[in-house]
C-alpha cells in the first residue's frame, strides 16, 4: 500500500467530520464527492444549499451525504458573531466587525471547529495561506504548550532508499518566515512528533544549514546550532543533529565523512530548514526536479487540525489533505 493509500485508509477508520468552506470552487465539490463516496470523512460545505446543489448538478457532481451550512444559519449566525466579538474585543474588534467576519466562510468554519461541530477544516484552493490560517490562529489558537504554529510537507521521493521508504518530512516550508532559535527548535520537535504519528518511524531530525559541524561560521548558522541545543536539552529522546548540510543529512557516506558519529548516520527522515526561504525553495525544487509527491503544507501546533491548500491544487490534493487533516484530530 502506498503511503497515500495508508493515510486515506487510516482516515476512513476514524470517521471524522471535516469542513470545506470554499464551496464556490468546483474542485472542492468534486473532492467532497470523492470523500463521501469513499467514506474517508464526513463533509460539511459552507454556503447556500440551492447554489451549491445547482453548481454540483451543472458539473455532474453528486453531493448526496454532504451537509451544507449557510453562514446565515440562525442556529449560528448571531451566537458566532457574539463569540468572535468576545474573543477579539481586546484587539479592537466591535460587534459589527464580528458580524462581518462571520460572513466569511473560513472564519465561520473556524468557529464551527472551535465549537466542536466539526473536527477540522481545509481551505486555500481560493484563499491565500494568510487568509486560510488567520481565522484558525485567531479563533482556535495554538495547542496546549505550543507557541509557534508551523507546517511540514510529506515528501514522497521515487528513490525509496531515502527516509522511510522514500517518505520524508520537510519543515517549515509555508508559515514562519524567519524563526528564531526557540521557534526553530519548536518546529523541529512538532515535526519529529508528526513523523512518528504519520510514518510510524522514529524521527531522525537534521537541523539544516550551509555548514556542517563548524565548517563555516555565520550568525544564521549560530541560530541553527542554538536551536539544535534546545531540542537536545528539552527532548533528549529525539535523535537530532545540527548544524548539518543537506547531503551529510541524507547520504550515509557523506554523513560519515562530514559528521562522523552523528546519530543521523546520513539517514535523516525529518529535515528542518533554517527559514522559510530555504524551506519553501527546497520543497518545490525536490518536488519538480526529483518528481517527488509533495503533500502539504500540513499545519502543526493549532489546537484543532486546519490545513491550507495550494491554489493550484488538484482534486486528489484536496482529498489527500482532508485525509491527513482527519488523522491529526
Ligand atoms: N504561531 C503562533 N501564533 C501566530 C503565528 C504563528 N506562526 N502567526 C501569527 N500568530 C498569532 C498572532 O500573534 C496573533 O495573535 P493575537 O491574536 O494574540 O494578536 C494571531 O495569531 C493572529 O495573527 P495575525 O496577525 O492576524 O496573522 P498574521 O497576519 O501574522 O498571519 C500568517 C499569520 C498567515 C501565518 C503569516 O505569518 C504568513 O502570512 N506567513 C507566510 C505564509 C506564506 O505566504 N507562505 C508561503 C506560501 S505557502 C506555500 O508555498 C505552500
Amino acid at each position: 500500500m502506498s503511503i497515500i493509500d495508508e493515510i486515506r485508509s487510516k482516515a476512513k477508520s476514524l470517521n471524522k467530520t471535516i469542513i470545506l468552506p470554499e464551496s464556490q470552487d468546483t474542485r472542492v465539490l468534486e473532492a467532497a464527492q470523492e470523500l463521501i463516496k469513499n467514506k474517508i470523512v464526513k463533509v460539511i460545505l459552507i454556503g447556500e444549499a440551492d447554489k451549491i446543489k445547482k453548481d454540483a448538478q451543472d458539473n455532474g457532481i453528486n453531493l448526496d451525504g454532504a451537509e451544507i451550512i449557510s453562514v446565515n444559519d440562525p442556529r449560528y449566525k448571531d451566537a458566532f458573531a457574539q463569540k468572535y466579538y468576545e474573543l477579539r474585543k481586546t484587539k479592537g474588534v466591535n460587534l459589527d466587525d464580528a458580524k462581518k467576519a462571520m460572513q466569511n466562510s473560513i472564519f465561520f468554519a473556524a468557529m464551527l471547529v472551535k465549537e466542536e461541530i466539526a473536527d477540522g477544516y481545509v481551505a486555500g484552493s481560493i484563499a491565500t495561506t494568510g487568509d486560510t490560517l488567520r481565522p484558525a490562529l485567531q479563533i482556535i489558537r495554538t495547542a496546549p504548550g505550543i507557541k509557534t504554529v508551523s507546517s511540514y510537507f510529506l515528501m514522497v521521493v521515487p528513490d525509496n532508499s531515502f527516509g522511510v521508504n522514500g517518505s520524508l518530512l520537510f519543515a517549515d516550508c509555508a508559515i514562519v518566515p524567519d524563526p528564531n532559535a526557540e521557534q526553530l527548535a519548536e518546529i523541529a520537535v512538532c515535526t519529529a512528533q508528526n513523523c512518528k504519528k504519520l510514518l510510524g518511524a522514529d524521527p531522525k531530525v537534521a537541523m539544516l544549514a550551509f555548514s556542517t559541524k563548524g565548517s563555516a561560521k555565520h550568525e544564521s548558522v549560530d541560530k541553527v546550532i542554538e536551536a539544535t541545543e534546545i531540542v537536545k536539552k528539552t527532548q533528549p529522546e529525539i535523535a537530532v543533529d545540527g548544524e548539518i548540510q543537506f547531503d551529510a543529512a541524507i547520504i550515509p557516506s557523506v554523513g560519515k565523512k562530514k559528521a562522523p558519529g552523528s546519530p543521523l548516520e546520513g539517514q535523516a527522515n525529518v529535515l528542518i530548514f533554517p527559514d522559510l526561504n530555504s524551506g519553501n525553495i527546497a520543497y518545490k525544487a525536490v518536488q519538480r526536479l526529483a518528481k517527488a509527491e509533495a503533500i502539504g503544507p500540513v499545519v502543526q501546533g493549532i489546537a484543532k487540525p486546519v490545513n491550507d491548500l495550494s491554489r493550484g491544487c488538484s482534486v486528489s490534493d484536496i482529498v489527500n489533505t482532508v485525509a491527513i487533516t482527519a488523522l491529526a484530530t
